[in-house]
């Protein structure tokens, strides 16, 4: 079987694990931590980064900095992977589905100023829904498999309207828009190092910011809100959600890593686009001016999208489809969806994504483009 996207764990993982187990510092705290964090912090430009359990908790630490209370509204793509909204749903507050852009499959952002110009107005500054006057507080931008939207259009929207952006970059370390980072753009970023995407902890997350009190309080809120360092002194519900040393030095042997796996990932897609582009109805995600995606996971669609999947698995080789759209998720059709086109489920129906592990072969690609060739010849 070719994996779609595997760990590569060919640094000094060993090394560094070894260290925690032989020195006993194998849990919440140690230097690991640290390092890790102050690795992806210098990585992307960031002046704080608080590491996490993973991404969902990262997600969920920030949409409490920004606010995000019972009640209120958070508006997010419908193309996401459901821990962004899920996250929202843990705050109590109610997310607001936005249709995607066909070309960049990131949230549409015409679409999302049309809907606050209808159905919005600031109150006292606060950006407040006209009929039910729930309050919107914030909005979470994913950078859908690594690529990235217009961050200007993004920016001046959130200032007219003031709308706190929480970036849910999970996918898209080393992504960059107009030389600033992914998870920069707003209060916080939130990553995650989950054991598909570009490094990896086996399960872990991280959050930046450039705001020393946002890092405080996301640091206190992850250790159980424990405020005295002998006593067991807790001055809010707080959350366990460290990530453990043992897997902070995995982390830091990854970063370590992080540029030679990125320039895999641009040859690998460089290389899908080349003979992909010459075959009838393949399509790409499109990558708009000043955006620099880190090309996470190679993803087309295809219009055959069912029989191609069923071809290639047949062949030993794993594909998977793209996230069934939020708004046909049951549990979240009550929640407001805001689309002309119900674009999200035009990707959706289509989408493929392809083995690009930082790992895989020349042979193991070329095995992949003949046998998508084959399906072409033999079925197209
Ligand atoms: C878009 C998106 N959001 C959130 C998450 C949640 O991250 P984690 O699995 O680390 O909790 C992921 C990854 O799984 C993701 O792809």
């Amino acid at each position: 079987m070719i994996p779609l996207s595997v760990p590569n764990l060919s640094g000094k993982e060993w090394e560094y694990i070894k260290d925690c187990l032989d020195t006993n510092w194998v849990s919440s705290v140690g230097s690991y931590v640290d390092r890790f964090e102050k690795a992806v912090a210098e990585y992307t430009g960031a002046r704080y980064a608080v590491s996490t359990v993973n991404g969902t908790s990262a997600l969920h630490i920030a949409l409490l900095m920004a606010g995000v209370e019972r009640g209120d509204l958070v508006l997010v793509p419908n193309i996401t992977f459901v821990a962004s909204v899920n996250s929202i749903l843990y705050t109590g507050a109610e997310p607001v589905l936005v249709d995607i852009d066909p070309r960049t499959w990131q949230m549409d952002l015409s679409l999302l100023e049309q809907y606050l110009h209808q159905h919005t107005r600031l109150n006292n500054g606060v950006c407040q829904h006209k009929e039910t006057k729930q309050r919107i507080r914030a909005i979470m931008p994913v950078h859908v498999l690594g690529n990235i939207g217009n961050m200007q259009q993004l920016l001046d929207l959130a200032n007219r309207y003031h709308l706190t952006i929480i970036e849910d970059s999970t996918e898209a370390l080393g992504t960059r828009y107009q030389g600033t980072h992914a998870g920069r753009f707003g209060l916080a970023g939130c990553f995650s190092f989950n054991g598909n995407k570009i490094i990896t902890t086996g399960g872990g997350g991280m959050l930046v910011t450039d705001n020393e009190q946002v890092a405080k309080k996301a640091k206190h809120l992850t250790t159980q809100a424990k405020s005295d360092p002998f006593e067991y002194m807790h001055d809010d519900a707080g959350y366990n959600y460290r990530l453990v040393n043992i897997l902070a030095a995995m982390g830091l042997a990854q970063m370590e890593q992080l540029d030679a796996f990125i320039q895999h990932k641009h040859q690998v897609n460089a290389f899908y686009r080349d003979f992909l582009r010459t075959l009838d109805g393949v399509q790409f995600q499109e990558v708009i001016p000043g955006a620099e995606p880190n090309d996470w996971l190679f993803t087309i669609l295809h219009p055959r999208q069912q029989d191609l999947m069923g071809y290639l698995i047949q062949q030993s080789i794993q594909v998977r489809p793209f996230w069934v759209p939020m708004n046909r998720l049951p549990y979240l059709q009550s929640f407001t969806y805001v689309s002309e086109s119900d674009f999200s489920f035009q990707v959706y129906s289509k989408g493929i994504s392809l083995p690009c592990s930082t790992s895989i072969s020349m042979s193991q690609l070329e095995q992949v483009k003949s046998a998508i060739l084959r399906f072409h010849h033999e079925y197209c």
